[in-house]
């Protein structure tokens, strides 16, 4: 057994110094046979994770001369030199004379494409388990898993194009997937001019709907430098009021063209949305009465039962500058977001469901009609 260790050592110590594709392969062999060995006779966890990390280390390396050599073939080049005929021939002489197959000069390759703090942290976080393997497949499963946590949460693909100003770690005038009670604080205070937003009004109107998340007026009051505008369900508007700290400074309705099915007392339908309103200004290009009757567009192209109908959002964004910043954290399907953009404003977006993202990023590129205008123009 010391044998193999003091083997193992050297031959840890020999891969820093290990120039070639032959030395590095004879230490992975090296590693390999002992970690199967350690295997077998039962020698222990430590010891097999000891030579499993020699040869991991020693597959990285390997891949690294590999990428070197394949590098020297001349990339994409269809115009072949002699250069990078010699490049070809050299990487496949180097494959033939150590006897590795393609497929493995490929692992090796993707291998020493992870990061080196990445694989530290994997064999460390192994070791501590005192039970686990080291392997390459292992190192390889954890890579996929951290990628997919790390995904970023615009959505590019058909987005909105962001303007290219940062707010905070986000894009401005793009579209953020994610829980906004985590997004919004990671706002610094007084990023954007006002917040125009329709979050869950309790009263059950759809999967989404829950309870009202009253306490984060004071985030919002604290994000914006401007208005915050808030749409309740009229059911709850008495308890709403009481409920905000601070309480609302105003409130306007909107009268759509349909009462509230879902919300009744004493046997009589809700007709009106209250719309609640903070530090409103008095210079503005919104409403210029407290009652909104804008009618509803035809919300079936945006997936969303609860779309409002832009001319209306058109009339809240109107609160901020003319060319300020709009936040919408509960977006839907990107109503106040169209809003915005259709008037020269920028914004910025956070809704946790991603099919909603995809409608209203569809909306902004103009992938699909935008408003209640370019729906009746493609009729
Ligand atoms: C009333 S709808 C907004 C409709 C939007 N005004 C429109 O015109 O389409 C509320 C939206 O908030 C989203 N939502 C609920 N809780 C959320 C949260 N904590 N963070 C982000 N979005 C949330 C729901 O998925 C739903 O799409």
């Amino acid at each position: 057994m010391s044998a193999t260790l003091a083997k193992l050592e050297r031959a840890r110590t020999d891969l820093a110094e290990a120039r070639t594709l032959p030395e590095v392969k004879q230490i992975h062999d090296i590693a390999e046979g002992a970690r199967t060995y350690a295997k077998a006779a039962k020698l222990g966890r430590e010891s097999q994770n000891y030579a499993a990390e020699i040869a991991l280390l020693a597959s990285r390396k390997a891949g690294e001369l590999l990428k070197q050599l394949q590098k020297s073939k001349g990339g994409e080049h269809t115009h072949r030199t002699a250069a990078s005929v010699a490049g070809v021939s050299e990487y496949r002489k180097a494959l033939k004379d150590t006897d590795t197959p393609e497929r493995t000069a490929q692992h090796w390759q993707k291998l020493s494409g992870v990061p080196e703090a990445d694989v530290q942290k994997y064999v460390a976080t192994v070791r501590k388990k005192h039970s686990g393997e080291i392997t390459a497949a292992g190192l390889m499963r954890e890579v996929k898993k951290n990628a997919r946590r790390t995904r970023p949460t615009t959505i590019v693909v058909g987005s909105a194009k962001p303007c290219g100003r940062k707010l905070g770690s986000f894009d401005c005038c793009s579209v953020v997937q994610g829980d906004c009670r985590e997004l919004l604080p990671q706002l610094p205070t007084g990023t954007i001019e006002a917040i125009v937003c329709d979050p869950p009004y309790g009263v059950d109107a759809a999967a989404w709907d829950g309870r009202v998340p009253y306490e984060m007026v004071s985030d919002f009051l604290r994000v914006a430098s401007g208005t915050v505008v808030w749409f309740g369900g009229g059911k709850n508007m008495n308890a709403d009021i009481r409920a905000f700290n601070p309480v609302p400074e105003r409130t306007l309705i909107w009268y759509p063209p349909f009462i509230q099915r879902s919300a009744s007392s004493n046997r009589i339908f809700y007709k009106f949305h209250p719309i609640y309103c903070w530090r409103l200004p008095n210079q503005h290009d919104g409403p210029g009465r407290d009652v909104l009757d804008t009618k509803t567009e035809g919300a079936h192209w945006w997936n969303h039962h609860c779309s409002k109908p832009v001319a209306l959002m058109r009339l809240l964004v109107g609160f901020a500058p003319a060319d300020g910043i709009v936040l919408d954290p509960f977006a839907g399907s990107g109503s106040t977001l169209v809003a915005a953009q259709s008037t020269g404003r920028h914004f910025l977006g956070f809704e946790k469901d991603a099919k909603y993202v995809e409608v209203c990023n569809a909306r902004l590129s103009g992938v699909i009609p935008r408003d209640g205008e370019a729906v009746e123009k493609a009729a």
